[in-house]
């Protein structure tokens, strides 16, 4: 077994620490004494985001059934190199099928936290990088910028939502998964753990000029744009049960202003 493959077993096997952010939620009003959120380091860490059971393996015609993207059809379409990127891209088998196909015609880039991809070998236009897309950062813009099912066992969604958005060119398209069920603020909400933002986190993300589609829980942005949703990222919960996938998820704490 090589380096990589330990590093990736041990990440996936690794168990949870959480942090104490009782400071946080008392300046915020509210009462956390059962609440531990996760910041960044425990969270990637815990076993619900370093599971080795979630579906890491989605092919082309998956991207179309749960974005609504032709991957291939859309990047066809441009007379100049393309640029696609893939956030949470699992192994990549979709961006390994979409390099094979497109060649020189597009430059190809997936990020995950786990370096759990195909191959190898690796097509040329295709670039695969193990890191948190809450922290990594490309150094040019993407015509197309995808994420199926990853922001789920992301702590800052709404972060990483307002970065794709900026990484976009000017007829650029962001798609995601994503459930506002899974983001809770807490000033201004009743109970001690907070409540689903719901309509106010849908009406302030259409308000930055986002799509919200609620029956398919996808999130999308045509045209790069600076959004400044203005809500402040406290900490993430992984002990919140299945989403509407099924799977165990992670849900993400804000106050907001
Ligand atoms: C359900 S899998 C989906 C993988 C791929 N998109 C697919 O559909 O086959 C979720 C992926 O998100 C990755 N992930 C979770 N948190 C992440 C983070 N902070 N940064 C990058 N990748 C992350 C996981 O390692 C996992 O590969």
């Amino acid at each position: 077994m090589g380096d990589d493959e330990n590093a990736t077993r041990r990440r996936l096997g690794h168990t949870q620490q959480g942090h104490d952010l009782s400071d946080t939620t008392q300046e915020t009003g509210m009462d956390h004494r059962d609440l531990r959120l996760l910041d960044d380091d425990a969270l990637e860490r815990s076993s619900i985001v370093a599971n080795s059971d979630m579906n890491r393996e989605r092919r082309l015609p998956a991207y179309r059934r749960e974005l609504g993207v032709d991957v291939l059809a859309l990047l066809r379409g441009a007379d100049r190199v393309v640029r696609w990127l893939d956030l949470c891209c699992g192994t990549a088998n979709a961006l390994f099928e979409a390099a094979h196909a497109l060649g020189d015609r597009a430059e190809i880039v997936g990020v995950d936290l786990v370096g759990y991809f195909a191959g190898p070998p690796r097509p040329p236009g295709l670039r695969l990088v193990t890191a948190s897309v809450t922290s990594w950062a490309p150094d040019a813009a993407f015509d197309l910028i995808t994420c199926v099912h990853g922001l789920h066992y992301v702590g800052d969604k709404l972060g990483v939502i307002a970065r794709a958005a900026s990484w976009l060119t000017d007829d650029g398209l962001f798609a995601a998964n994503f459930d506002v069920r899974s983001v809770r603020s807490v000033r201004g909400v009743r109970g001690a753990d907070g409540a689903p933002a719901g309509r106010r986190l849908t009406a302030a993300l259409r308000a930055n000029g986002l799509d919200y589609d609620a029956r398919n829980r996808r999130v999308s942005r045509r045209g790069r744009k600076e959004i400044d949703l203005r809500w402040s990222y406290l900490g993430a919960d992984d002990r919140a049960g299945p989403n509407y996938t099924g799977q165990a998820a992670v849900v993400s704490y804000y106050a907001v202003g």
